[in-house]
């Protein structure tokens, strides 16, 4: 088992692994899986096969706010001079293969995705995630890593879901999902 960058090799697999994790059609288009500038997409593979991936991107600057899909009023003060200097790191989707879940991957996968944002120049962390009813829960890697628990907001995968281009896995007649915010101070 070895931790990777992200290649298209890996293209096919990312996206069945998306699916049947984070939800039908999670990524649009394959050619969009790294689509934002300034992205880093790990995967962990065993031979030819995926056992999990993690991505995110350094923001640029003053790009919480759209980040956060404008739904958070309130930012405290050392995030706001973070986004103003373009030194905001977020780990944006984490997933990994049923079989292979509760075996380290998925911490594995966001430490170092955590280390290579830092060392890119992230002083400053922000974790996502997509939730349901079902997710595995999750606060006690964050917790590990030192993170601490920010905000769980409404997600724009809410109204994908209900418009039928998105299918998450909790879904029963609505959408039952929402999306939990981590954050942490590197410098
Ligand atoms: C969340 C996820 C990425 C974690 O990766 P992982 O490789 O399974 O996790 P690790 O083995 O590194 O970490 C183990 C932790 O996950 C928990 N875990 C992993 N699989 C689990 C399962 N099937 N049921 C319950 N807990 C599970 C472990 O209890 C442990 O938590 P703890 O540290 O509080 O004891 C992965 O389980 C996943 O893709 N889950 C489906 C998507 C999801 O629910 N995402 C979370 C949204 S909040
Ligand atoms: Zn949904």
């Amino acid at each position: 088992m070895e931790y990777q960058e992200y290649t298209a090799h890996w293209q096919r697999q990312v996206r069945l692994v998306a699916d049947r994790v984070l939800g039908t059609h999670y990524f649009g288009k394959s050619s969009e899986i790294v689509r934002e500038p300034n992205t880093h997409m790990l995967v962990c593979v065993d031979k030819d096969e995926l056992l999990g991936f993690c991505h995110g991107r350094l923001l640029p600057k003053r790009g919480l706010r759209d980040y956060l899909e404008h739904r958070v009023d309130f930012v405290p003060d050392s995030l706001e001079s973070a986004d103003t200097a373009g030194a905001f790191g977020v780990i944006q989707s984490l997933a990994v293969a049923p079989e292979y879940q509760g075996k380290g991957v998925g911490t594995g996968l966001l430490s170092r995705l955590h280390d290579l944002l830092v060392g890119h120049g992230a002083d400053k962390i922000i974790a996502s995630f997509k939730h349901g009813p079902s997710s595995t829960p999750i606060h006690g890697i964050m917790k590990r890593m030192d993170f601490e628990f920010w905000l769980r907001l409404e997600t724009n995968f809410r109204d994908r879901c209900n418009e039928g281009e998105f299918t998450c896995p909790d879904r029963t007649d609505q959408c039952n999902c929402d999306a939990l915010f981590f954050r942490k101070t590197i410098y």
